[in-house]
């Protein structure tokens, strides 16, 4: 069974970003910068903003953080997106979720400049990824995809079995995996029979945020098995996979925590470099 080391293709990633930091500097005289906006003190969402802009850091980007109390008004966030919409030495802008109550998600996602929003999240990069077209990709879906391709680097016809159907994963990891020509199928809560579906499957993402979900009997030999959960339970942090039963059947395997996490991270500041480079063409 290969243990996917996330944390290694993520130092491996983060060294390729720093490379191309340093040579946008050279060529342009400036470097792509990171906006991301915190609302209100969650401790996940505070931890996951400082590890972002430990690592923009680190690959050279320049990077800001701009915090507000959780009584914000709406209006406050919209008119700052769009002075940042407008600032030129802002490349990429993300809004860290959950937002509070009073504040509508979908019009502060809709108010990014597409071509600054690094999550992916605005309807016109969800259209642009549906229709195959060049967008910024959901930093998690992309970091799964990013390995998977590293254990298999040809998926066409692969079967692959994605479960959880959120904007955030389940849908853009779908749309990622038919591009590379992959049978894909999308399971919920509503599927009959997960065992079955995953049974047929070369590659399993789960998605769904349901404790060790997936099991050793469901997953046939050969099986590439990406776990996107992060539950916390009474034996500490797992996964959507029952790690132990399925890397005795599975060819590749990611861990809880080291697998997928940090990749999302590496993959955000890709989507930042990626937007500058857009922007300067
Ligand atoms: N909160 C948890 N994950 C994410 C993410 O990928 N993007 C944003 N904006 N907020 C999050």
């Amino acid at each position: 069974m290969i243990l996917i080391d996330g944390k290694k293709a993520a130092a491996e990633l983060r060294e390729k970003l720093k490379k191309e930091v340093s040579d946008l500097k050279t060529k342009y005289n400036k470097v792509p910068g990171l906006t991301v906006i915190l609302i209100g003190d969650l401790t996940p969402s505070q931890i996951y903003v400082r590890n972002k802009e430990k690592s923009a850091n680190e690959v050279g980007l320049k990077s800001d953080v701009i915090k507000y109390p959780d009584t914000v008004e709406e209006k406050t966030i919209l008119n700052k997106i769009n002075e940042l919409n407008n600032d030129e030495t802002v490349s990429g802008i993300l809004v860290q979720l959950p937002l509070p109550k009073h504040i509508d998600k979908q019009k502060v996602i809709n108010k990014i400049d597409p071509s600054k929003d690094v999550d992916g999240f605005h309807p016109m990069n969800v259209g642009n990824l549906s229709s195959g077209y060049e967008s910024s990709i959901p930093c998690t879906p992309l970091g799964c995809y990013l390995l998977i391709k590293k254990i298999e680097p040809n998926l066409s016809g692969k079967k692959a079995v994605i479960i959880g159907r959120s904007n955030l994963n389940g849908k853009p990891m779908a749309q990622l995996l038919l591009k590379e020509n992959c049978t894909v199928t999308v399971t919920h809560s509503k599927t009959k029979d997960l065992k079955a579906e995953c049974l047929e499957a070369d590659i399993v993402v789960a998605a769904v945020g349901i404790p060790e979900l997936v099991k050793g009997d469901w997953i046939k030999k050969n099986t590439i098995v990406i776990d996107v959960g992060i539950n916390k339970t009474d034996k500490g942090i797992v996964g959507d996979v029952a790690f132990d039963e399925v890397s005795k059947n599975a060819k590749a395997l990611t861990p809880v925590p080291g697998g997928v996490g940090p990749m999302t991270i590496a993959c955000l500041l890709k989507n930042t470099i990626d937007c500058f480079k857009r922007s300067q063409v």
